[in-house]
């Protein structure tokens, strides 16, 4: 299926590569494909980056049928262009739709029109260490109409945005206040799907966290408020005793696919790592006996971001002296190495644009 391309004749001036922060520029163009209960996907066009109009009684706008990915374009020393693991991307993007009575993509087509887009707006890819051109995937429900029931149409839609580190903090370790009042998500609810309202849902513990000094939320289970799923908008990881921890996936947390690399590496170097269900009492516990070595969280937007600090219920929790422990930083480095093409790739994660 041809993709028709229609180039800008103004193309934007390009942002300072030191001060680009997370997604806050954009890039030239834009894909969009429109979907009817008739045409199915239909009409993939690139098109000059511009807003889009809609009715206001659009769906998306008003019961949040939609979903959205993050993955990044890197541009390698000798001037290739690396995408990280995109097909998983796409297809975590389908496994959402399907908890959002979304139809699904052609993945393999959605991917030719990922790889176009980057390839037409290439000259946006930032090379300093740290930055990448990140990649946003969405779908959101246009028809106008209130009836609660699964939209009749869809734009699929790839917005890009060359970016610096997520945090401001970097790689250095931030401070995390443990939720026990609001809940991200629960088994059975929208927790696994990457979608608007889990993040919406977020926002409020967020604020409060930020307002007592600490940079995001470690999220409990949504029943007990006791288990560990997930901490900001990034899955989470525990170093204890020579092993490493992360909580199983259950239905309310997203399958992370920087999550899933970190446990591969884990693997490859022969240190063992176990998905379990964590209590917060565990964590606290390894602490007080000086066997909970390091924290961290992992996501696309940030890679690693470890923890210094955690506070749950008054009780503070120093991990590593509040600084970067080794392993984290390992990770960080190999990760980041393997993406911008400078490590060797023993997995073969990267995707050549
Ligand atoms: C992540 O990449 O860790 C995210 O969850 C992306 C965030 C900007 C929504």
């Amino acid at each position: 299926r041809p993709i028709e391309i229609q180039r800008t004749t103004a193309k934007k001036q390009k942002p300072d590569q030191q001060q680009l922060g997370f997604g806050l520029h954009f890039t030239d163009h834009m894909f969009i494909m429109d979907y009817s209960l008739t045409n199915g996907w239909h009409q993939p066009r690139i098109v000059p980056y511009q807003p889009i109009s809609m009715d206001p009684a659009a769906k998306v706008l008003h019961y949040g049928q939609t979903i959205f990915e993050g993955l990044k374009a890197y541009k390698t020393s000798d001037g290739r262009i690396l995408l990280f693991r995109p097909e998983k991307n796409l297809h975590r993007l389908n496994n959402s739709g399907r908890r959002l009575g979304i139809p699904p993509l052609d993945e393999e087509a959605a991917l030719d029109a990922l790889q176009q887009l980057v390839a037409v707006d290439a000259d946006w890819i930032p090379s300093e260490p740290g930055t990448s051109l990140y990649i946003r995937p969405f779908v959101i429900a246009t028809q106008p109409a209130l009836g609660v029931d699964p939209s009749a149409h869809y734009q699929f839609i790839i917005i890009l945005s060359p970016v610096g580190s997520y945090y401001p903090e970097g790689v250095n370790p931030v401070k995390i206040y443990v939720e026990s009042h609001y809940v991200r998500a629960v088994k059975g609810g929208l927790g696994e799907a990457k979608t608007a309202g889990n993040y919406a849902s977020g926002l409020k513990a967020q604020e409060a966290a930020k307002e007592k000094g600490y940079s995001q939320v470690l999220w409990l289970d949504g029943v007990h408020r006791t288990y560990i799923e997930e901490v900001g908008s990034m899955n989470v990881f525990f170093k204890m005793d020579g092993t490493v921890y992360t909580p199983a996936l259950n239905g309310s947390i997203l399958d992370g696919i920087t999550r899933g690399s970190i446990i591969q590496l884990l693997q490859k170097w022969g240190i063992p790592v176990v998905e379990k269900t964590i209590s917060i009492e565990e964590i606290y516990e390894a602490g007080r006996k000086g066997t909970l070595e390091e924290a961290f969280g992992t996501g696309t937007a940030a890679v690693i971001s470890p923890i210094g600090e955690l506070n749950w219920q008054d009780n503070k929790l120093v991990i590593h002296e509040g600084r970067t422990g080794e392993l984290s930083a390992k990770l960080y480095d190999t990760l980041t190495g393997i993406q911008s093409g400078k490590v060797e790739d023993p997995f073969q994660w990267m995707v050549e644009v």
